[in-house]
């Protein structure tokens, strides 16, 4: 089999790119389409369940199909170095992708409130990490003001060059089932990823390679819901670190997604949450993190007001790996049990 050369080279025609560009990339994307019928089971769906498993990137989140295109461009532009405000995931990447063509990259974290899996992946590629004392939101606006005032480029999603990495992922959805799915469920942040997979499911069918569109549902946790309550949070909660966020950037786009494509966007309550990634977990060894499991939760939800139709394909994103917040799966597995180094201790041990 030959190997998988990356986002940019697979899906170049759908890409604003040339032969001129330098690609950076980790050969990320690819990642697989998995059904999920005990878990469907389980959870008394009757549709056919698939997740795509964005885990299996090479930073461990679906933030390497954007990141390649921002640093591919931004190394084309003569950057020397990118910065990023982050809940964790795109702050891995930005310093991943940065090692991997000699750039400096400058992360800005919410104290207190990124995952330990991945400040660890930024401070092992050699990122400068800032601690702020504030929330996604506020990390955010002062990126972006940095970057206005020197010449730093931004890899947040309001790069465009980001949100065109990530249209990727739909077409790969549509390349595993042959069509698009009849719904595309996603946990929803900053926004810019279901926005990227709207177009991305757009852009291909206008090429003739999808037939359909899915309804695109999206879904925040309750405590971080702006776009579901219709305004701003200013100290938005929530267990899953990744998607606490107040004032989504790209929220009218979000918006649009749903509206064109007949979807909604709903919120999760942190409990939902933390039960479909054990869920999960237990049923089809898939191990995701806890904003990813949001997609999951939401469906369970949706689908026990209203059953999905049995023939339909629900197409769920797990945005990123398990492993980055170890802290959360031990806080809710069953606790390690010591034992002797005994035998008949051992034995009585065994359930
Ligand atoms: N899932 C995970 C695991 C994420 O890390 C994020 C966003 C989302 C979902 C939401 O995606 O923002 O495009 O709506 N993480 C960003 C970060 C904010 O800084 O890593 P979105």
């Amino acid at each position: 089999m030959p190997t998988w050369p990356g986002i940019i080279r697979t899906y170049r025609e759908f890409l604003p790119v040339t032969d001129a560009t330098p690609i950076v990339t980790l050969q990320e994307g690819g990642t697989r389409l998995l059904p999920v019928p005990q878990f469907a089971q389980a959870a008394g769906i009757a549709a056919r369940v698939f997740v795509k498993y964005e885990g299996l990137n090479p930073t461990g989140s679906f933030k390497d199909r954007g990141m390649t295109m921002a640093v591919s461009k931004a190394a084309k532009a003569g950057a020397r170095a990118i910065l990023c405000a982050s809940t964790g995931n795109t702050s891995a990447s930005a310093a991943a992708y940065a090692a991997r063509c000699g750039m400096k990259a400058i992360v800005l974290l919410p104290k207190g409130n990124v995952a330990l899996g991945k400040l660890s992946q930024a401070l092992i590629h050699g990122a400068q990490v800032l601690a702020i004392d504030g929330n996604f939101d506020v990390a955010l606006d002062l990126a972006r003001q940095i970057c206005d005032r020197h010449a730093i480029a931004l890899v947040n999603s309001v790069n465009p060059f980001r949100i065109e990495g990530q249209t990727s992922a739909a077409f790969e959805i549509c390349d595993a089932l042959g069509d698009a799915p009849e719904f595309l469920a996603i946990p929803v942040g900053n926004a810019g990823n279901i926005s990227a997979y709207w177009l991305g499911f757009q852009r291909y069918r206008a090429a003739g390679r999808a037939t359909g569109l899915p309804r695109m549902l999206g879904f925040q946790a309750a405590g971080s819901a702006p776009i579901v309550l219709g305004h701003p949070v200013a100290e938005p909660q929530t267990i899953a670190t990744a998607i606490r966020i107040g004032n989504p950037a790209s929220w009218k786009t979000a918006i649009a997604a749903r509206d064109e494509s007949g979807g909604a966007i709903e919120a999760v309550t942190d409990d939902e949450i933390l039960s479909a990634y054990k869920l999960i977990a237990r049923t089809e060894g898939i191990f995701c993190e806890p904003a990813s499991a949001a997609s999951l939760a939401g469906i369970l939800a949706m689908n026990r007001r209203k059953p999905f139709p049995a023939d339909a394909r629900i197409v769920c994103v797990l945005t990123g790996h398990g492993l980055k917040d170890p802290d959360r799966a031990i806080a809710v597995a069953d606790p390690v049990v010591s034992v002797p180094a005994d035998l008949a201790e051992l034995e009585r041990h065994l359930r």
